[in-house]
């Protein structure tokens, strides 16, 4: 197997990430069967899909003829089985591992052996959703960044079995989709998140101590560091139910202090400031 058996992708779950998986993958001119759960998050899914090309198109990335030959490219679905001719499957369902294990023993079941299987986990054990199925030396994590058509990044993770040949068919992938690649050992945050993670609790833990606003905060990180957004509006940007659940994933880990959420972060997530996504974070959002 290498990159050129390639033509089919299918992708789980058709969220932010999924989404934005599907779109690079019809633009690079991959086939793409993306699967949801129900009727109603496929179409709004595949909704989201549309929406930003049509973005693209609007600031001038893509042509008109250019996104209606992505979207013949993708076909929604509501069953794995549909995954059959797939030459690669790249998971972005909810992070939660028993799901996640459950999804992998599938595709396991229903792709051919020579198929590579993907996580875009941002946070969870590569290794034991690799476990899960007969193949883990064919299981990596690619994880990409939001928003997916924009971001540069694709961080690959290999995990303790992945093979050098997945890993280099993992890299070349992530090149014909337009991406900088980096590789990283499975540990929880991988390369990203290990330095994102701690940077944003300790926003928080200033925040709270009362050093400055958070519009202070951000300010600083924007116009002293040329970071396109403030902790804070990055925050809320990602979520903050992901970032807690991250930083637990990574506290559970390393058992390290810098990893502890803190007490305001869990409270927000307790209260559903979830930020962007909820309308409400550390920033109000009207839509
Ligand atoms: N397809 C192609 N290009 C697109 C596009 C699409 N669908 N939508 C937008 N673009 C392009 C725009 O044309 C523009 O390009 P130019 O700079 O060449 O003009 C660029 O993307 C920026 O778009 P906008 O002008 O609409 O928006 P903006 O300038 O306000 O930037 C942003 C928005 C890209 C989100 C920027 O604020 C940013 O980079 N923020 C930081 C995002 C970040 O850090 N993401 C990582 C989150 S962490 C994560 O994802 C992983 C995790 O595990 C938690």
């Amino acid at each position: 197997m290498d990159i050129s058996n390639i033509r089919a992708i299918g992708v789980v779950g058709c969220g932010l990430m999924g989404a934005g998986i599907v779109e690079i993958c019809a633009r690079a001119g991959y086939d793409v069967v993306v699967r949801e759960i129900n009727p109603e998050l496929l179409q709004k899914g595949l909704g989201r899909v549309k929406g930003s090309m049509a973005k693209g198109v609007e600031k001038g990335k893509l042509s008109q003829a250019d996104m209606e030959a992505a979207l013949a490219h993708i076909k929604g679905t509501l069953s794995l089985a549909d995954f059959k001719d797939c030459d690669l499957v790249i998971e972005a369902a909810v992070e939660n591992m028993q799901l996640k294990r459950t999804i992998f023993t599938e595709l396991d079941s229903i792709c051919r052996s020579d198929v590579i299987l993907a996580s875009n986990t941002s946070s969870l054990c590569v290794t034991e959703m690799a476990a899960a199925t007969e193949r883990p030396d064919k299981v990596l994590g690619l994880h990409f960044f939001n928003p997916v058509p924009v971001m540069p990044l694709l961080e690959i993770v290999r995990a303790l079995l992945t093979s050098d040949e997945t890993v280099e068919i993992g890299r070349a992938l992530g090149e014909k989709l337009g991406k900088t690649v980096v590789i990283a050992k499975d540990r929880p945050g991988f390369i990203a998140n290990l330095l994102f993670v701690p940077y944003s609790l300790d926003a928080i833990r200033w925040l709270d101590a009362g050093l400055a606003s958070k519009e202070e905060i951000d300010t600083t990180m924007k116009l002293g560091f040329n970071h396109p957004m403030g902790p804070f509006t990055l925050m809320d940007f990602v979520g903050l139910d992901t970032l807690l659940f991250i930083a637990d994933a990574m506290y559970e880990e390393f058992k390290d202090a810098r990893y502890a959420a803190p007490p305001l972060l869990r409270r927000m997530v307790q209260a559903g400031l979830y930020g962007r996504k909820s309308g409400r974070g550390f920033y109000t959002y009207t839509k």
